[in-house]
């Protein structure tokens, strides 16, 4: 008889019921899009959609604790987002993170979560970037799914900062010539070094793009695209994309390996 974890509602519990549990991603990543539209199709204004949203962040959080994900990576401000959105948009947002991190950490706690962040955090607002620094505490002895939330994150910087960190380790280990360079090196110094292999990517609202997200650890993910709107996923739509995760055959450049099979 398979234990279904506690907490999950019935049509969850029933979808958990059809996965394989050997078989489970270990780090998602979802890129969570179409908060404007959610709005924009209720006559709302664009803020009504991120406040909506972060109750879906809530919802996919939880049941992916429960089912024991490791890890969840959430793509929640985009650097380019800082840059190419109003002003008043951007200060919305950096409220409603304030606010998030504070009202979320009881959920976090009760869900033995731990809490991480990537991005360029130092050009964030210097209240939230203490908040961050108080949440990352607070959840620092927790043991359980690791909650990764990218903010002011690009890939493309993320490369550059790795290159960098690679330049400074090389400069204080006897110099370029005597450092090895290869695909370990460059993963240990991304800001992602401490977590799993990324499995899968879900991106909502039916773009298909990876918008400078995790570009280097994207390359044996498999990617789900969904058209469901961003405040409208829950963990059911979780539970559908990993459903459909485990009837991908995943090759790594090799012939037909059954998912799981220990390649990565
Ligand atoms: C994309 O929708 C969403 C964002 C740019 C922000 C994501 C933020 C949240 C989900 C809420 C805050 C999250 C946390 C963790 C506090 P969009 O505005 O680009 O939607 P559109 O493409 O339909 O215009």
């Amino acid at each position: 008889m398979r234990t279904i974890p506690s907490g999950l509602d019935h049509k969850e519990a029933e979808l958990f019921r059809q996965l394989d549990p050997s078989q489970l991603p270990k780090h998602v990543a979802i890129i969570m899009d179409g908060n404007g539209r959610w709005a924009k199709r209720r006559h709302l204004p664009r803020i009504a959609g991120h406040r909506k949203g972060v109750e879906a962040v809530r919802l996919v959080v939880e049941t992916a604790s429960r089912i024991g994900l490791p890890a969840l990576t959430l793509y929640a401000f985009s650097a380019e987002n800082f840059t190419r959105r109003p002003a008043t948009e951007i200060h919305f947002l950096m409220k409603l993170l304030h606010r998030y991190l504070k009202n979320e950490l009881p959920l976090m706690q009760r869900n033995n979560i731990r809490l991480s962040f990537i991005g360029r955090s130092q050009m964030l607002p210097q209240e939230v970037q203490e908040r961050m620094a108080w949440a990352k505490e607070q959840t620092s002895r927790n043991t359980g799914m690791v909650l990764t939330l990218a903010l002011n994150y690009g890939s493309r910087s993320e490369i550059v900062d790795a290159f960098q960190s690679m330049f400074h380790a090389a400069a204080n280990n006897g110099g370029l010539g005597h450092f090895q360079i290869d695909e370990e090196t460059v993963a240990r110094h991304l800001y992602t070094h401490n977590l799993p292999e990324l499995d899968m990517i879900i991106r909502t609202s039916g773009e298909m793009r990876l918008s400078n997200f995790l570009l280097w650890q994207a390359a044996y993910a498999e990617i789900y695209v969904t058209k469901t709107l961003w405040p409208d996923f829950s963990g059911i739509d979780l539970l559908e994309a990993i459903q459909e995760f485990q009837k991908r055959e995943r090759r790594y450049g090799g012939l037909n390996e059954p998912i799981g099979s220990g390649a990565n």
